[in-house]
């Protein structure tokens, strides 16, 4: 979920309103606004797309210059209008991020006085234990103080109140928090990027920190509840608004946009042959292991580079979902590098991941695409991907670049470590610079991805097979085509198949195999005729000399550039994308916005 609050000298509702536009990639379930109108407190609510909210208030405007906001990704309760933010009890209104662990515990309590819930959220239960102590003569800040001593959980919360037209109170446990300075304004939201229309002077609260603001003041409390002084700076937000540029898509934009933005993201990083970093990288040799975590797609470029820092650099790597790292609690020795890969900066999990490694790691590295986000500002070294603006749900130019920055690393790591030479790392880079142009030839055979996509459209099953670095982008492929076209797939490494998904073949089943004609690709063929002996559908993607060699009974082949096989996930990302997209289209899906997905996850 998103969250914003304006203390302004204008109508609140629209900045509120563009403020959740920004934030509308922490989820799309619903939204709201109250705001407090000549001392009036009322709020608007809607279900689904922020769209919905605005179309909402132009038939019914929501007047005040003070306002609170909310972007929802549906935790506690169905996505519905009721249980849609902000949340009100008497002359209190909520807007949170994050989970209240001991909410029912909180009800049991206020049901022994009476008090009941109108929704089925964890967050209501803020506003009515805030109002709870309104009542008991408590002010409105000592309230909800109060209210935030009692609560367990990870969250970010605003509160507005009913008689208070200059009172805004926000706190953060757990999901990160900043406040925007304006000339007798003041802001609040879950991002700086969020509040970049209204100002670029940014406070970030640390963690267990409350603040109470006024247009002119903010005062911030510590865990302790001691008054603190944070530091305000001035953060480079691009506040301008990003369009399709004439797609219809902003996942087809993305894509399509990846020669230009991969050959830009692998200049910020060259000065001629040598890989310039931002900040000091570890000392590759001291360590002697590197721990990867991340989630969804960013944890298949992380799975992708294990095979890159193994192979190229000799040092072993562990990759790791981060909801499942985080919990078991492995040991980390202080020889490890912790490297944490997150488009948004701000995955729950992965923040939490990270958190568990600092103090026990060598060092905390982390490959992010939003500069000012929590995982870049908690790492010791932010490595940006350069990736710019990422708007569809499903992630592509992100996942390039992730991977363009994982592999840069990686041969960094090799020629420290001495098992790469130079003139090798200046032909890997010869190939790197090629790239883009590869990406373009590629681009090329859109007509016939577009063409297997819309058979593969009509499958209830598909199965993405692929072997040594292939393995990790069929997992990606089968993670694309199941987010945006909702169409069952799976994926297993090649060699696996034998041992179980076999079961799955027949002629109903579409298998989508990536192999470049490389070392491997002799045995990835003797495993499509294994399909295709029990009467499955292949459709191979690879290189002209693959294509050549694979036979004649395969259903479609998709024929791309021959590329270094050290850089074929790049290149092979592209096919994934587009045929889950236009698979998509086939099946009439919102491709930007899938339905129960968010961009970024930002609780646990
Ligand atoms: C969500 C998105 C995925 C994304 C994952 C990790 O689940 O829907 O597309 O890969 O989060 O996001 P991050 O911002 O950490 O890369």
């Amino acid at each position: 979920c998103g969250i914003v609050g304006v203390l302004g000298q204008h109508e609140a509702a629209p900045l509120l309103v563009e403020a959740l536009k920004r934030l509308e990639y922490r989820g799309y379930d619903s939204a709201g606004i109250a705001t407090v109108n000549n001392g009036t407190l009322d709020r608007r609510r809607a279900v689904g797309k922020l769209v919905n909210l605005s179309d909402l208030l132009v038939h019914d405007p929501l007047p005040g210059k003070s306002g609170i906001g909310h972007t929802r990704w549906a935790t506690h309760g169905a996505p519905n209008a009721n249980n849609a933010h902000p949340h009100q009890s008497g002359p209190v209104a909520v807007v949170h991020n994050g989970i209240i662990e001991n909410y029912k515990d909180l009800r049991a309590e206020l049901a022994s006085h009476q008090i009941t819930p109108k929704t089925d959220t964890d967050t209501e239960t803020v506003a009515l234990l805030t109002h709870h102590y309104m009542q008991q003569g408590m002010t409105h800040v000592d309230a909800s103080r109060a209210c935030l001593a009692r609560l367990e959980g990870a969250f970010a919360l605003a509160f507005l109140f009913d008689g208070e037209d200059d009172l805004i109170v926000a706190a953060r446990r757990g999901s990160p928090l900043a406040i925007g300075h304006g000339d007798g304004e003041m802001f609040v939201g879950s991002d700086a990027i969020a509040l970049a229309p209204m100002t670029d002077t940014i406070t970030y609260l640390e963690e267990g920190d409350c603040a109470i603001l006024t247009r002119q003041t903010l005062d911030v409390f510590d865990e302790s509840g001691a008054k603190v002084t944070r530091p305000s700076r001035t953060i480079n937000t691009d506040a301008s608004r990003v369009d399709k540029a004439g797609y219809k898509h902003f996942m087809a934009k993305e894509i399509a946009e990846q020669p230009t933005v991969l050959a830009d993201a692998l200049r910020a990083y060259l000065d001629g042959n040598t890989i310039v970093f931002p900040g000091t990288l570890p000392d590759f040799t001291k360590v002697d292991r590197l721990t990867m975590v991340a989630c969804g797609t960013a944890f298949y470029a992380c799975l992708t580079a294990k095979y890159w820092f193994e192979q190229l650099a000799q040092l072993p790597v562990e990759v790791d979902i981060a909801s499942e790292f985080r919990y078991r609690e492995p040991p980390i020795t202080p020889r490890t590098v912790a490297l944490f890969v997150s488009q948004s900066g701000e995955t729950a999990d992965t923040l939490a991941a990270l958190r568990y490694c600092k103090g026990r790691a060598d060092s905390i590295v982390s490959a992010v695409n939003v500069a000012e986000s929590s995982i870049a500002r908690e790492s010791d070294v932010a490595l940006p991907i350069h990736a710019g603006v990422e708007v569809g749900v499903a992630s592509t130019k992100a996942f390039t670049c992730q991977l363009n920055t994982l592999l840069l690393m990686a041969l960094h790591a090799a020629v420290a470590r001495g098992v790469m030479t130079q003139d090798q790392l200046a032909e890997k880079l010869a190939h790197l610079r090629g790239l883009p142009g590869l990406f373009n030839i590629a681009l090329e055979r859109d007509a016939a991805m577009a063409d297997a996509a819309h058979k593969i459209a009509e499958a209830r099953d598909v199965l993405f097979l692929g072997r040594g670095l292939m393995y990790p982008l069929a997992l990606e492929g089968a993670l694309k085509l199941k987010e945006i076209s909702y169409i069952h797939a799976e994926a297993y490494a090649s060699g696996e198949l034998k041992h179980g998904p076999i079961a799955l073949i027949d002629k109903n089943v579409p298998v989508i195999v990536m192999a470049p004609r490389d070392a491997l690709f002799e045995k990835t063929v003797s495993n499509m005729q294994e399909v295709m002996a029990r009467g499955g559908k292949v459709c191979l993607v690879t290189d002209a000399k693959g294509a050549a060699e694979a036979g004649e009974d395969v259903w479609r082949t998709i024929i791309l550039p021959t590329v270094d096989p050290v850089l074929s996930p790049l290149l092979y990302a592209l096919p994934a994308q587009l045929i889950a997209y236009h698979a998509a289209i086939a099946k009439g899906t919102d491709v930007d916005q899938p339905r129960n997905l968010a961009k970024s996850v930002t609780v646990e």
